[in-house]
């Protein structure tokens, strides 16, 4: 079996993060993990990835001010550099270029907080509770030009409790996408090795 060279790309915690480093130390993971990224100089994930023997980069956005293109061509050198197959973002704030994103097309994924197509962009457990929604998730999905718009690769929803707020939401369905994305990952890695 091949294991697709996977970079992870963050901009905190990295908790998710986190759960496909977990899922890729087993030898029988599609994926190994070759280079986590943060838009953050200060994202916590970066200490975590290094603790699990990853090499862990900061690109700052923040030098590159308004000229994106810039800041994507200095994260696709580190990409290239590291022998990058597949790209999972993983809490990665920061909107990506269609340049950028059709260099990545097919090769690229993302976990969301909503059942998508609902609640593109943010405060989606806010717009969740504001509908009247029974119940809430996240969804991993191809990442396509348009915001959150990409073909969906899997899905796992939760109910919505009496007094839920987007705090608690986002609280219970953390666990949920730290088992949605290890497998919706897998199954990207199949699509892609089936290509190639
Ligand atoms: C996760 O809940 C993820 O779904 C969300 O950010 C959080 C990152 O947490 N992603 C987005 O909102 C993307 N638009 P983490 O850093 O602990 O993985």
């Amino acid at each position: 079996m091949k294991r697709l060279k996977l970079a992870i790309l963050i901009s905190g915690r990295g908790s998710n993060m986190e759960a496909l480093l977990k899922a890729a130390a087993a030898p029988d993971y599609p994926a190994k993990p070759v280079l986590v990224l943060s838009n953050r100089p200060d994202a916590a994930g970066l200490e975590t990835a290094l603790e699990a023997g990853v090499p862990a980069l900061a690109i700052d956005h923040k030098p590159y001010g308004k000229d994106r293109e810039a800041f994507e061509r200095a994260m696709d050198a580190a990409l290239s550099e590291a022998g990058t197959e597949i790209i999972a973002l993983a809490g990665f704030m920061r909107v990506l270029t269609p340049r950028f994103v059709e260099k990545w097309q097919g090769r690229m994924i993302n976990i969301h907080p909503s059942l998508l197509p609902k609640y593109k962009g943010l405060d989606t457990h806010q717009r969740a509770l504001d509908a009247g929604d029974a119940e809430a998730g996240a969804t991993v999905h191809w990442v396509s030009p348009g915001v959150d718009d990409g073909e969906i690769i899997q899905q796992a929803s939760l109910p919505i409790l009496p007094g839920d707020t987007p705090d608690s939401l986002a609280a219970r369905l953390l666990p949920v996408e730290h088992r949605l994305y290890p497998e919706a990952l897998a199954k990207a890695c199949a699509v892609v090795s089936a290509r190639t």
